[in-house]
């Protein structure tokens, strides 16, 4: 053992001066010594000799052919080559024994010694370029593999509080969400089921000057008058029955702060009215009460299903619609913000995956163009549980392949590459019946075979449709993949 010093081996030195040179190098190296009178080939072999210093004195010792045997046994141990040299010798010593350096005769052994560390670090650092070379081959075959798999974000993500973004329609509404926090006036948020509606209602009430105060959240859908009247106004002690004490209501709870009032749709026509003079002078009486309460509550309403048709059908008020209509932010649908897809993807894949303390490489790029082709009837909401299954399925670190998607999103095929179809071989009218066919089975796949949907989002007729369908033979097309 040499207790991690490097090992120097000194060879053919007489004896005062190898004595000398082993003392001195002996505070800083593991010595060995081998001298004509044990002269030791096998020590060339040793690996754990990492410098040999060789004395050439002629005819006792040649150091020149010890480490030429040297060189083809250890050829990783540095040799230093000391003695007087003719020019012929010095040739050999070079070219044969290949060594690192000579060492002139009468040297000071503080000199020696500098020269023996000059050269093992020499050593190591070579020792350690080669392996940071390996590594780094490795790394760039690694990422090689992975570069025509993997994508990488090309858009800027934009945040809105936690509403995660790039398209441009999210831009424009997040930006007027923004200006409208800052007002006092109410706001109405429409958009699909899991388009984000609660969290855009969160971003505002963060980004508004009330963010000090309380964000009360309440889903109006399927209660009873009764009950909705209890729980945002508040009732007292016996106001009917079941109500066995006072019960402060959500609107004066939020004093100073923001109430989201979710499926706002649903509230009755009995229901609306009370809003509507809550809305109007800001008080709240509680059921089986006399008194009035003065709130201070800034109202936030959402729904998913189209106030202005429910209007027209007579199901909702006007008056209350132009009430909560401050501002309108409407969410449009994930399909139809598919610059959103690529850093939703990233992001929640990322958040869920440090949630359940995975590491994912990064989403393969096949799987981002299924998920770009897909509808997303469920929105965000349903993006997210797709990428929490993902996540749950895939290895650590191992890339979300097409795999473990679920079924509906892996049957949908691409959309032709417009740009790359070329003839090939084909007439120009059967290469364009082609993309023909191509397109209207990915947007019947697509839209689930909903024809009115695909006719509409074709531009072309129910009738046209169906005559194509039957033309190409469509469902068995679809069928036999
Ligand atoms: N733009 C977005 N960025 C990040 N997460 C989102 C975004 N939109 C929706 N989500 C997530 O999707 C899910 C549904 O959002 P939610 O606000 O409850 O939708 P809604 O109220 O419209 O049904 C939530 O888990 C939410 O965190
Ligand atoms: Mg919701």
């Amino acid at each position: 053992m040499n207790n991690g010093l490097s090992t120097v081996l000194l060879c053919g030195f007489p004896h005062e001066e190898g004595q000398m040179l082993s003392d001195y190098l002996g505070m800083h190296y593991s010595i060995r010594i081998c001298n004509e009178n044990n002269y030791d080939a096998k020590l060339t072999e040793s690996a754990s000799i990492d410098l040999i210093l060789a004395y050439h004195k002629m005819p006792e010792f040649n150091a020149i052919s010890f480490l030429i045997e040297a060189r083809q046994n250890n050829p990783q141990a540095v040799r230093v080559l000391a003695g007087d040299l003719s020019k012929n010798e010095m040739h050999e010593a070079i070219n044969k024994a290949a060594i690192y350096q000579f060492l002139p005769q009468n040297w000071p052994v503080e000199q020696i010694e500098l020269h023996v560390r000059r050269a093992l670090e020499n050593r190591e650092l070579g020792y350690r370029h080669r392996h940071l070379s390996r590594d780094l081959k490795m790394a760039e075959n690694v990422l090689k593999k992975y570069d025509t798999n993997i994508s990488t974000t090309s858009k800027t993500r934009y945040k809105f509080n936690q509403l995660v973004y790039a398209s441009p329609s999210m831009i424009t509404l997040c930006d007027m969400a923004r200006k409208a926090a800052l007002t006092e006036l109410p706001i109405l948020i429409q958009g699909e089921t899991g388009t984000g509606k609660e969290l855009m209602a969160r971003a505002v009430h963060n980004a508004s000057e009330r963010n000090a105060q309380p964000l009360m959240v309440h889903n109006c859908g399927g209660m009873s008058d009764e009950l909705l009247h209890s729980e945002l106004f508040g009732h007292v002690k016996g106001a009917y029955t079941g109500a066995v004490s006072d019960r402060l209501g959500l609107l004066p709870a939020a004093n100073g702060g923001t109430v989201f009032l979710d499926e706002i749709a649903d509230v009755s026509p009995t229901f609306q009215v009370s809003l509507l003079r809550f809305l109007q002078d800001g008080e709240v009486k509680p059921l089986g009460s006399d008194k009035i309460i003065k709130c201070d509550v800034r109202v936030i309403a959402a729904g998913n299903r189209n106030l202005e048709e429910l209007i027209k059908k007579g199901e909702f008020r006007e008056d209350l619609f132009y009430r909560l209509n401050g501002f309108q932010l409407k969410i449009p649908p994930l399909r139809s913000r598919i610059d959103d897809i690529r850093v939703l993807t990233e992001y929640l894949s990322e958040r869920y995956a440090q949630s359940i303390n995975r590491r994912i490489l990064g989403i393969s790029k096949e799987v981002l163009e299924k998920f770009e082709l897909y509808d997303w009837p469920g929105n965000v909401r349903e993006l997210e549980n797709e990428i929490k299954r993902l996540v749950a399925v895939s290895e650590n670190g191992q890339l979300v392949n097409l795999e473990h998607l679920s079924e509906n999103i892996k049957s949908l095929k691409p959309l032709p590459n417009i740009a790359l179809t070329k003839l090939n071989g084909d007439s120009l009218k059967e290469t364009v019946e082609k993309l023909e066919l191509s397109i209207i089975s990915a947007t019947l796949q697509k839209l689930r075979w909903n024809q009115s949907k695909v006719a509409k989002e074709l531009g072309i007729s129910r009738m046209g449709l169906s005559n194509k369908i039957k033309r190409y033979g469509i469902e068995s097309v679809i069928l036999e993949n």
